[in-house]
């Protein structure tokens, strides 16, 4: 059976889904372990996350990670990701990481507990209690998996909880040619249709949308993300335009922005990051974020990057299937666990 060291690796779980003439019927699932309690297992799936009481599991036992990465992957990438999203209030804890920017979100309000934090791990944690204390914010703590499992026993222990699992994914640059995943047109624009026939009755209106990169956000960019991540205090203004290489695309449709994106160069000119893609609710399944993160790819590229990142959470299926469509693999996950009130 399953014990806490588990938590962070690729598990094989076969289940009891119901009764046949006396007999049970079992179901496999595979994927990593994110949570083991007295009577639940979660596994991260290829199809997203998956409870599992454990009255139902027959048998469960790890299985050999696929194409793993390496711990010093795994940190280098965590370095580079918080290089992309700065937090303006920091600490450290030896050589992990706090953070905080006003609560806006919780990559930027979170400790990052990699490498060595000079002390045994339990007086480390108490000092991630005290820090955010300090700042008068709950203390929020981002586990990368496997990396940070022991952490994540120590924070079982103190019932702190774990919100969705976010999948960090990443994929070779340049992308593939739009041809060969089959979108529509190549450079620059792209044709949006808004699927509605016109009053004369012809069947549907084509229009030219223009996407542009601008080294700043525009108020109307600043105003998607503030809709999408609940507000925008000052300290998300300085998340946002506080790296040295950063752009910010402008997806416009008759002078209408309709489609955002975020991209930056960090880990020392490797690393691709993009966040923030988003597409008006009426615009969507028309390949405009495709679009967008060619151009956002593009530019990185030319910036010398070899290697583009994201964070999705899990259950983002729409953005789950276009990453994947672009050739995004999971490189490893994290949680970000929250201390109980
Ligand atoms: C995710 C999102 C950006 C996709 O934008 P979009 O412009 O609709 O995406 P595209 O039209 O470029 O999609 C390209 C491909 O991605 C996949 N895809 C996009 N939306 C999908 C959905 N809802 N379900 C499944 N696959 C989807 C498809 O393979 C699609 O190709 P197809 O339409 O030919 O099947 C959009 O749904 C959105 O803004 N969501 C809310 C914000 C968000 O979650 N952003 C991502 C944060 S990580």
């Amino acid at each position: 059976m399953l014990r806490q060291q588990d938590v962070g690796h690729r598990i094989v779980v076969r289940r009891i889904v119901g009764i046949r003439e006396g007999r049970p019927l079992f179901s496999d699932a595979l994927g990593e372990l994110v949570e083991l309690s007295e009577t639940h297992l979660t596994l991260a799936t290829a199809h997203g996350p998956l409870r599992v009481p454990v009255t139902q599991v027959h048998r469960a036992k790890r299985v050999p990670p696929t194409r793993r990465p390496t711990a010093a992957a795994v940190v280098a990438l965590e370095r580079a990701a918080d290089e992309a999203w700065p937090a303006p209030t920091r600490g450290r804890i030896g050589d992990w990481l706090l953070r905080s920017a006003d609560g806006w979100t919780g990559r930027a309000n979170s400790a990052l507990p990699i490498g060595d934090p000079d002390r045994p791990l339990a007086a480390a944690v108490d000092e991630v209690e005290r820090w955010y204390a300090e700042q008068g914010q709950p203390a929020m703590i981002n586990t990368p998996l496997p990396l940070a499992a022991p952490v994540g026993t120590e924070l079982d222990a103190r019932g702190w909880t774990a919100r969705p699992p976010t999948l960090v994914q990443t994929a070779p640059l340049p992308l593939p040619a739009p041809s060969s995943v089959d979108t529509p047109p190549a450079t620059g624009r792209v044709d949006l249709a808004d699927g509605q026939a016109s009053a004369g009755g012809q069947a549907g209106r084509w229009e030219s949308v223009v996407v542009e990169l601008a080294t700043a956000p525009s108020e109307g960019w600043l105003a998607v993300a503030a809709g999408r991540k609940g507000g925008l205090p000052d300290a998300a203004r300085h998340v946002l335009t506080a790296v040295d290489q950063v752009r910010f695309a402008h997806g416009y449709v008759d002078g209408m922005l309709v489609a955002v994106g975020r991209a930056t160069v960090t880990g020392q000119g490797r690393w691709l990051g993009l966040s923030l893609i988003e597409v008006s609710p009426e615009a969507r399944r028309q390949g405009l974020a495709r679009q967008v993160i060619d151009e956002l790819a593009a530019w990185g590229v030319s910036a010398g990057a070899t290697r583009v990142f994201l964070q999705v959470e899990q259950h983002n299926t729409a953005a789950v299937g276009l990453y994947q469509r672009l050739g995004f693999v999971t490189h490893h996950t994290y949680l970000t666990r929250v201390a109980p009130h």
